[in-house]
């Protein structure tokens, strides 16, 4: 087998994308996952894209004695890809405290196995929250980060904050954040996907789900922004295209061809989409038509953003590839296997 990555949070989303995608070119992946928001099957459905069956340990980050164990047990790991966290922006602003302590501890834990366990990469899941509403459009890296819109966002913002001042004061650290647009999508195969509890929060699972009648109508919330149809844009970028980033990532630290030892990229796809546009989009892509209606704005949702990927194409050397048509379809693809429909 070849080089050992630990993958924090690997049955969930993107992390589980991720996963297969770096067992695709070689290398050993370890997952340790909390099931809080995945399920164990997820390992079995890695390897039956892959072939080959990643070693899941299940608990929290928290847990310092199992996390000792666990680099006890699994030596020679290189690198980390640290997804764990908790990620809903409105279950953030109910539960603070729950988020701060999961979301920064957690990160806190990892870098002092890094140290302890002489483990010198760290790829981390980031997000383009950090830079709230921006008052310039694409964002770059180098977009002034602003007041997170949420403790989730916040925890985010945070955590790259102790990761550059960590970094200064250990000179083996060497650690990329991924700055992520919105993730969306599913793997080509429908066995890997998103699978958000309770009522998505999220546009495309509600769009998936309405489409596949387990919800009524799609809100879309406002359509009197500042936009050419008045719906919020966002930057979708497809969660296969995102999980090759992190493979792209881990070879630049492994390979030691970061320019610094931290760096952050932009991961989207550079293009603007509205909320309205990916409805219309999915609608033709599919063939289902959507039921929706225009309501009121939600708090807290900013009005436009998408990335310059300038950066993280020349730089980083990792480009998105897939339109956001066939995007769309994979995640109706998934959603009609999960639903068993036809
Ligand atoms: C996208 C657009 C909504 C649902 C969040 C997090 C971000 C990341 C991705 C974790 C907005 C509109 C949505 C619906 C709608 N998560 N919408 N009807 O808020 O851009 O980003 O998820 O990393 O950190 O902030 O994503 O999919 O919730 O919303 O009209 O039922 O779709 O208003 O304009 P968001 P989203």
């Amino acid at each position: 087998m070849g080089r050992k990555v630990l993958v924090t949070g690997g049955t969930g989303y993107i992390g589980s994308h991720t996963v297969v995608e770096l067992q695709s070119v070689g290398f050993e992946v370890v997952i340790i996952d909390d099931l809080s928001n995945s399920s164990a099957d997820v390992v079995d459905h890695i390897e039956k894209i892959s072939g080959i069956r990643p070693a899941f340990e299940a608990f929290n980050l928290l847990d310092t004695d199992r996390l000792d164990a666990f680099f006890e047990q699994y030596a020679g790991i290189e690198a980390i890809i640290h997804f764990a966290a908790f990620k809903a922006v409105g279950e953030s602003v109910e539960q603070p405290l729950a988020y701060y302590r999961n979301n920064l501890v957690s990160l806190m834990n990892i870098l002092d196995c890094m140290s302890k366990y002489k483990v010198p990469n760290l790829v981390f899941s980031s997000s383009c929250t950090v830079y709230g509403q921006p008052d310039q459009l694409p964002v770059t890296e180098n977009t002034p980060k602003k007041e997170a819109e949420s403790p989730y966002g916040n925890t985010k913002a945070i955590s790259e904050e102790v990761l550059r001042d960590v970094v200064k004061v250990n000179p083996d650290f060497k650690v990329i954040a991924l700055r992520y647009f919105n993730p969306i999508g599913a793997h080509p195969s429908s066995l890997i996907g998103e699978l958000p509890r309770g009522v998505p929060n999220n546009l495309v699972p509600f769009i998936t789900q309405t489409a596949a009648g387990i919800r009524q109508q799609l809100s879309v919330f406002g359509d009197d922004y500042d936009t050419p149809d008045g719906s919020c844009i966002r930057d979708y970028i497809n969660v296969v295209d995102l999980a090759k980033a992190h493979v792209v990532a881990i070879n630049r630290l492994i390979n030691n061809a970061n320019s610094e030892r931290y760096e952050f990229f932009n991961v989207g796809t550079g293009n603007g989409a509205s909320v309205l546009e990916v409805v219309n989009t999915f609608e033709k892509a599919t063939g289902v038509k959507l039921n929706y209606k225009i309501v009121a704005r939600r708090p807290g949702d900013i009005e436009k953003i998408y990335a310059d990927t300038t950066i993280a194409n020349t730089v980083l050397g990792w480009k998105a590839e897939t339109s956001l048509s066939d995007t769309l379809l994979s995640a109706w693809n998934w959603e009609k296997r999960i639903r068993n429909i036809n």
